[in-house]
């Protein structure tokens, strides 16, 4: 579903990402895992098409889009969740979802109102919003939420697009435990045949949810394995999970 190939990107004379090579196939479950500026969100952004590799290729779902905008690649499969807020805040939590589905379908923004009540947009407003944990807040303004909700709608909307690869940036920054537990529910009840890829601190999330895991160091893939192997890798211990790696 997701392919990089290569992968490499400088910042002056920093290799922010070193010849990175990565695959995900449908319903894949895959986490990014290495110490601060190991170049984790240096190779999102890279997947996302907010920044362009040096050399390398990226195929979405067997198609190239290396050089394609984030919008292209949005339409092509590629859903992500943003960090940064998206979110119209006086609107409710069904206008924003609805609102999702229309951009995805390219209706112009001037007719937005009245499409925002259009009923398919609505459907699946309602649809995406009770998978992700927030059928009950529909119509409740997306500012009265809480931290972790609006992190939850954020990721209804990359759904929105029907994504075949979420990317999913430190889905749980910030969180309490028990926003965390949500999320983490929410993770879990992701649709099957979805490949994810998630970027990802909380060991105890990667370990407990990722098939494979890419362990990035110095903008170079450090090891590639599934949870185990990373768990035993005397090179990740000594490289970057330490003692912390008992507790997991
Ligand atoms: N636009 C940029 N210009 C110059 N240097 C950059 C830029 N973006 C990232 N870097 C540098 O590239 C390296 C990798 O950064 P990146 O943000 O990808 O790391 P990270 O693994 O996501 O770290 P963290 O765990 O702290 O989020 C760092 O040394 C960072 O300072
Ligand atoms: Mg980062």
């Amino acid at each position: 579903m997701l392919e990089a190939v290569g992968l490499c990107k400088r910042f002056g004379a920093l290799d922010a990402t070193h010849n990175v090579s990565l695959r995900l196939e449908a319903g894949a479950r895959h986490a990014i895992i290495g110490p601060n500026g190991a170049g984790k969100t240096t190779l999102f952004n890279l997947l996302a098409g907010e920044i362009r590799p040096d050399s390398g290729r990226i195929l979405l779902d067997g198609r190239e889009v290396t050089r394609a905008s984030p919008d292209a690649r949005a339409r092509a499969g590629l859903g992500r969740s943003f960090q940064r807020n998206n979110l119209f805040e006086s609107e409710t939590v069904a206008l924003n979802l609805a609102l999702a589905d229309i951009a995805r379908r390219g209706t112009g923004w001037q007719v937005w109102r009245r499409l925002a009540s259009d009923r398919a947009a609505r459907a699946r407003a309602e649809a995406v919003a009770a998978q992700v944990g927030l059928g009950d807040d529909l119509a409740s303004p997306v500012a009265s939420l809480s931290y972790g909700a609006r992190r939850q709608l954020e990721v209804a909307l990359a759904l929105m697009g029907e994504p075949k690869v979420l990317l999913l940036d430190e889905p749980t920054a910030g969180m309490s435990p028990e926003e965390t537990g949500r999320m983490l529910g929410l993770i879990d009840s992701l649709p099957a045949g979805l490949a994810v890829l998630i970027v990802e601190h909380d060991m105890d999330l990667v370990f407990a949810h990722a098939h494979r895991i890419t362990v990035l160091n110095y903008g170079e893939v450090l090891f590639e394995g599934t949870p185990d192997e990373v768990r035993a890798s005397a090179l990740v211990q000594d490289t970057y999970l330490g003692e912390d790696a008992e507790a997991c």
